[in-house]
């Protein structure tokens, strides 16, 4: 499978669609279509029920626009940069460390180990721009536009979206669209806690989009400049964090299993350099068809934080026990997941071509998206036979009367080989097939998407079967 085949796959079908597309589309944006609303809805569910069915976390939905120093004080404002050149001759504008991967990569293709466990080195010392400025000189690294090597200096680049408030675009009425939604939740941290009347350990979750202008937005989704991140901010009492960042990247590695993806593509990576307030970080990263990506950063991040949000709006934000009189600025352990991006392992991992008869002896294949079934954009697909002999109003009837549990699709259309067809190329995990028997007898055909395999039913069955095969 290729980057190719889900790109295609995805518009054909109507999973993502290049944004604004009449107009020649948005570079880093994208459109989810009717299938592809229905798959991303059905992971933020899963995550929003494994965050907040539980104890000790409740939900948020901050604005998406906040106070301007918000960002002063979480450091975006003076940290939150890529390191960018560009090529004098083609114009074109990179991602320093980016450029230096790619040669890499491409050394490596070409079995110059050497060379290329070299350059990592460098690239991991790394300590300024002009350290990467001397790598891409040093390395003969040219545009591949250009072909030159006719590059600028490395400069940093600001990754915030800025617009401004009220009808002036004064300086004053500065604001960003926030680049995470973490800070969302620390904000409110007081408010939560005292409305909910919740004490340390507890969590405040989130789902929600942010903004950044990404220099490199290639690979679909994996990298735009608007996406949805789930993030949970675990506050802790300090002295707990170890125990806490074990318990939850058990918890986060598990969710990425139970929403089927194949452990085999997952992969931990602890952080090498951890920013100086972090106790502790690890990612877990999916093997996609351009390589291992990061999915979800789990961080120990002191009280970083919270502290910064003390000093930068003079409010306390402390945990106080009235009965003890202890008193203390929580600690956070913090979940930070892409929902756009787990969509995108989802489909990734979900995709399969294979071999099937096609009768005489012949094969053909088929493509199918072997979505968990609580995940699939569709539950079920009802087939009439024919057009016939009271068919198509008794597959309506049965349609309805699914529609009150599940999202179903109605098809009436080619022989029902094609109709399978289609509906494995989406997911759908259920087909029930209305034929003469439903008629006189009341019983269905319903066929299983991964095994192919049929089984007879009376149609009043169907909706405790498919909900006992979605829950099995
Ligand atoms: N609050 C911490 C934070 O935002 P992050 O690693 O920058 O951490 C968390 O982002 C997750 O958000 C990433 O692991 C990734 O899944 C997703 N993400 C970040 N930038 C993204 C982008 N430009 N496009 C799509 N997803 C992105």
């Amino acid at each position: 499978m290729t980057l190719d085949n889900i790109l295609s796959l995805s518009k054909r079908k109507g999973f993502v669609f290049q944004s604004s597309e009449i107009y020649g589309g948005l570079n880093g944006c994208w459109d989810f279509g009717p299938l592809g609303v229905e798959l991303l809805r059905n992971i933020k569910d899963s995550w929003w029920r494994a965050m907040t069915y539980r104890d000790n976390i409740v939900g948020i939905d901050a604005s998406i626009l906040m106070h301007p120093r918000t960002w002063e004080a979480s450091g975006h404002v003076q940290q939150f940069s890529d390191p960018m050149i560009d090529n004098k001759t083609s114009k074109a504008r990179y991602r320093a460390d980016n450029l230096i991967e790619e040669h890499i990569q491409k050394l490596r293709n070409k079995e110059k180990t050497k060379d290329a466990d070299a350059l990592e080195q460098r690239l991991a010392s790394v300590q300024s721009n002009e350290d990467l400025y001397n790598i891409i000189i040093d390395a003969g690294i040219k545009d591949p536009v250009s072909g030159t090597a006719d590059w600028t200096e490395v400069r940093n680049f600001n990754l915030m979206f800025e617009t401004h408030v009220g009808p002036v675009a004064s300086a004053e009425g500065k604001v960003y669209l926030r680049p995470e939604t973490a800070q969302g939740i620390f904000v409110n941290f007081k408010n939560v806690m005292e409305s909910a009347r919740l004490k340390p350990p507890f969590g405040i979750a989130q789902i929600g989009k942010s903004f950044r202008n990404e220099i490199n937005t290639k690979n679909f989704l994996f990298r735009t400049r608007e996406f949805e991140q789930m993030e949970m901010q675990f506050f802790i009492k300090p002295g707990s964090e170890t125990e806490w960042f074990e318990y939850w990247r058990q918890e986060r590695w598990n969710w990425f299993v139970n929403l089927g993806v194949k452990p085999e593509r997952l992969r931990r990576k602890p952080h090498d350099k951890l920013a100086h307030y972090a106790a502790a970080a690890e990612d877990i990263e999916y093997n996609f068809p351009f390589g291992w990506g990061e999915l979800e950063g789990i961080h120990s991040r002191t009280d970083f934080d919270l502290n910064r949000h003390q000093e930068f709006s003079g409010k306390k934000l402390e945990y106080v026990d009235t009965a003890t009189k202890d008193r203390y600025t929580p600690f956070v352990i913090e979940t930070a997941v892409g929902a756009t991006r787990t969509f995108m392992a989802v489909l990734c991992d979900a995709y399969d071509e294979e071999q099937v008869p096609a009768g005489d002896g012949a094969s053909e294949t088929r493509t199918v998206l072997r979505f968990k079934p609580s995940l699939a954009p569709t539950t079920a697909a009802v087939f009439p036979l024919v057009n016939k002999d009271g068919m198509p109003e008794a597959a309506e009837q049965i349609y309805k009367e699914l529609q009150k549990n599940f999202r179903v699709e109605y098809d009436s259309s080619g022989a029902i080989g094609r109709r399978y067809r289609r509906q494995d190329e989406v997911g759908t995990p259920y087909c029930i097939t209305i034929d003469g028997d439903t008629i006189s007898d009341g019983t269905v055909t319903l066929r299983e998407r991964d095994s192919m395999q049929q089984q007879r039913l009376p149609a009043q069955a169907l909706t405790a079967e498919i909900l006992r095969l979605i829950h099995a």
